[in-house]
Order: C-alpha cells, then structure tokens, then sequence
C-alpha cells in the first residue's frame, strides 16, 4: 500500500478546509455540504484544536435537539486528534482509524499540517493496488509476463 505522502499526493483537491472555533455549526456543515467532504478542521491560526465530522453534528446537535445556529464548533468538536506523519503507510492509518473508531486523519510534517487522510481515500488506494496486481496476474497468465 501506498505512503501517506503518495496518498494525499493522489487527492484532486489539495486544499485543506478548516474554520476557526467560533464558527457556528451551521456554517461549518454547509462547508462540508460545499466541498462534498465529511469533516472540517477546527483551526486557530496554524494551531489544530480539535475536528468536527458529520458525526459529532448527528449526535451533538440533532440527537440532543442544540440549534445549529447558536452552537459554536468549538462547544462539539472533537478535541482528542489522531494524526498520522506523511512517511507512514496506509495500513497503519487503516489499523488507527479501526483502533480509534475515526475516518479522518490530520496529517503533520514536523509538527506542520499538510493534509487530511480520509477511510475512502485508503479504500480508494487499496482497490488501486489490487487493479495493478489483478492485471499483472492476468498478463502473466495469458503469457505477457511483466512482473
Ligand atoms: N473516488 C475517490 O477518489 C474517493 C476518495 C475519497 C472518498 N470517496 C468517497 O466519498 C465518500 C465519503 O468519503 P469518506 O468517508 O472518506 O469521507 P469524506 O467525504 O470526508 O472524504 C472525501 C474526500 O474529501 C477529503 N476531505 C475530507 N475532509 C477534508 C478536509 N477537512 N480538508 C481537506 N480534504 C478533506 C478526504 O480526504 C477525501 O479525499 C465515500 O463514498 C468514498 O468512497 C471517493
């Protein structure tokens, strides 16, 4: 599987979409509804204080009936970040994200934030590489060796 540098390498989009912690809820969803993604940062200058997914919105605000509105990110974000170095693999971010029970990594570079892993940008990467070995297989078989 692919580094984490490669991953986030492959991404179409290289921005990185985060809001600042007074942010209420509402524009912080309609951002992630904008960018078609699942998760913001919550940023203060360079300094990443926490993460809000669709997650935290279905259970912090529609389930306890908070108004949207009203709720700055900061009062349900996620604080408790798992991040991931660009030199590690996809197979350890699979292994944190089933081990934490979260989808998104942050990920930093000497401390800097370069980006965000997401669970579909590993499937994605994992469905690549077993297409590459699955058409080395069959050229091997029908006798255009490459491997
Ligand atoms: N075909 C693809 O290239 C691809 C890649 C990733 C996800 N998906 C699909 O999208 C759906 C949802 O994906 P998901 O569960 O991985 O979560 P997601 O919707 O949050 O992620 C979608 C993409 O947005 C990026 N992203 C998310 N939050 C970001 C942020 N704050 N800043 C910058 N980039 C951010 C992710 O890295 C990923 O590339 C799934 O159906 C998945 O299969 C497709």
């Amino acid at each position: 599987m692919s580094t984490v540098a490669q991953i986030l390498k492959s991404k179409p989009d290289h921005a990185i979409y985060s809001v600042p912690p007074a942010t209420k809820v509402f524009e912080a969803v309609k951002l992630m509804a904008d960018k078609n993604i699942g998760a913001v940062l919550v940023m203060e200058g360079e300094r990443i204080l926490g993460i809000l997914t669709e997650r935290d919105y279905a259970r912090k605000i529609a389930v306890e009936g908070r108004s949207s509105h009203d709720t700055p990110v900061a009062d349900i974000m996620t604080g408790r970040l798992v991040c991931v170095l660009p030199a590690q693999t996809g197979e350890e971010c699979m292994a944190l994200m089933t081990e934490n029970r979260v989808r998104h990594l942050p990920v930093l570079d000497n401390g800097k934030l370069v980006g965000i892993v997401s669970i579909g940008d590993l499937v994605k990467d994992v469905i690549a590489e077993q297409k590459f070995v699955i058409e080395q297989l069959e050229h091997y078989i029908t006798g255009e060796r490459t491997l």
